[in-house]
């Protein structure tokens, strides 16, 4: 902790703390209850690095944005100049970062790290998640980290790593799978892992949606950063979108097997519709087949092609009945083998998952407790990959081949600098090898 705090110290502030009232009603004059400051650092300030910022000063009224750091100037300034205004409390003061904390560059993360916070955000591109993890967790730092965890198997072992180092430390891993922090689907899937629709037969989820931002080349752009401006449809940088997107509802898959992982995975996919140098070399389409231990199979299938309708749901069929689930609308429907209803959500939907992920974390932190879903955030992304691996190359690939896999898409940041970079082939089934 900063401050020159320990843990035991903010343990013990927190007794203290909770026994004010009691203290008050025999002294007047009892100082209110004060928390030592948590300073928060965040690497990668885009859409989701500036809404993460917020949560988490929103979560802790005694936190402050201590340090900043990102790949480019402009999004790094256009971050804090919007997040203030999304600060409920004292916006202007905590978002306030001097110049000699704001951090450009590849080496960023690290400057970021090393300046006294508490507290990290990773909302980088999925690129530089294992990397960025396995530095945060080292120096001692609580960690938000988005989703996806990694872009390759060689980043799953290495978050496999952080997650457990992590749990040595007592340190909290919180990742952005935010549905898992959705008070509606909570609910729904505490009855189905309790067993409202009996023994799970199958699952089926989709994320079917249009395509995502490009950005015609400037003259200014080398390779490098064309690829960066438009990171979504490079696989070495996103993961491709059945990694990068539709990793939510591979994980709503899992959360509804009560996190059972696959032995093997055939997946389909390939590039109907996407043209032109800022769509890089990303799949459109994918559609899995995911075989488990004892026969049981669940489909995933996703698409991001203009003009098609968009469907985000999750089918769960059970002994006893099935579920029609879908956050967006939001549906958390059971039925029974007759299509009576079993169950449906009367609670809240009033509270932001991205806001709970925060609050859950920093309640964690003061509480002296932990939370941890680094290793769950690594086997669904490796869920995700496998099913890249099987379309890229159109062969079924095992859970433990996919694990152990030797593919390196992510070089370390110390071998990036802004120059020439080759564009990615695409993948070509039957062609493509499984690395
Ligand atoms: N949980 C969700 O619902 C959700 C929603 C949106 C995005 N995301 C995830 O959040 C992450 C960021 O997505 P986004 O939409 O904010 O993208 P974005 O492009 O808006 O922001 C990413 C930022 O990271 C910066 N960056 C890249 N490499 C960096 C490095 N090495 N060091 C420092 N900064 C670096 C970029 O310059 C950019 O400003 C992705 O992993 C994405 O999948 C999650």
């Amino acid at each position: 902790m900063s401050d020159g705090l320990s843990r035991r110290d903010v343990v013990r502030a927190a007794s203290v703390a909770a026994m004010l009232p009691l203290v008050g009603a025999f002294s007047a004059s009892a100082a209110p209850r004060r928390n030592p400051t948590l300073k928060i650092g965040i690497i990668g300030c885009g859409g989701r690095g500036t809404g993460a910022l917020a949560q988490a000063l929103n979560a802790d009224p005694d936190t402050v944005a201590w340090a900043a750091g990102d790949i480019f100037a402009d999004r790094l300034d256009a971050c804090l100049a919007n997040v203030a205004s999304s600060v409920k409390l004292n916006g202007e003061s905590r978002t306030a970062i001097p110049p000699e904390r704001r951090f450009v560059g590849f080496d960023a993360f690290q400057k970021v790290i090393d300046s006294g916070v508490d507290v990290v955000l990773l909302t980088t591109h999925p690129i530089f998640r294992p990397e960025h993890l396995k530095a945060a967790i080292a120096a001692g730092k609580h960690v938000f980290a988005e989703k996806p965890v990694a872009v390759d198997a060689p980043g799953i072992r290495s978050v496999l790593e952080s997650a457990a180092d992590a749990k040595r430390r007592n340190l909290s891993l919180v990742v952005g799978f935010c549905w898992r922090y959705h008070d509606g689907m909570r609910a729904t899937f505490e009855q189905i892992n309790g067993g409202a629709l009996g023994d799970i037969t199958t699952v089926q989820t989709t994320y079917y949606t249009g395509t995502l931002s490009r950005h015609p080349r400037k003259p200014e752009w080398s390779d490098l950063e064309f690829q960066f401006r438009n990171w979504w449809h490079f696989t070495w940088i996103s993961g491709d979108h059945v990694v990068e997107q539709a990793v939510h509802s591979i994980d709503r898959l899992a959360w509804a097997t009560n996190d059972r992982w696959p032995a093997r995975v055939i997946c389909l996919g390939g590039r109907a519709a996407r043209q032109g140098p800022e769509h890089g070399n990303v799949f459109d389409h994918f559609s899995a087949v995911y075989e488990y231990d004892g026969g049981m199979r669940t489909f995933h299938a996703c698409r991001q092609i203009d003009g098609c309708p968009s469907d985000n749901t999750d089918y769960v069929y059970g002994t006893k009945g099935s579920a029609v689930i879908n956050g967006w609308t939001p549906t958390f429907h059971l039925k029974d083998l007759r299509g009576d209803t079993l169950w449906k959500y009367k609670g809240r939907n009033d509270r932001d998952m991205y806001q709970n992920e925060h609050d859950d974390l920093f309640a964690a932190i003061r509480a002296g407790t932990t939370i941890n879903d680094g290793e769950r955030a690594a086997y669904t992304t490796l869920m995700a990959l496998m099913a890249r691996m099987s379309a890229y190359t159109g062969q079924t690939i095992a859970w433990d081949q996919a694990l152990n896999s030797k593919e390196s898409l992510a070089p370390a940041s110390s071998a990036l600098a802004w120059g020439d970079w080759p564009t990615p082939e695409v993948a070509v089934p039957g062609k493509t090898k499984f690395v």
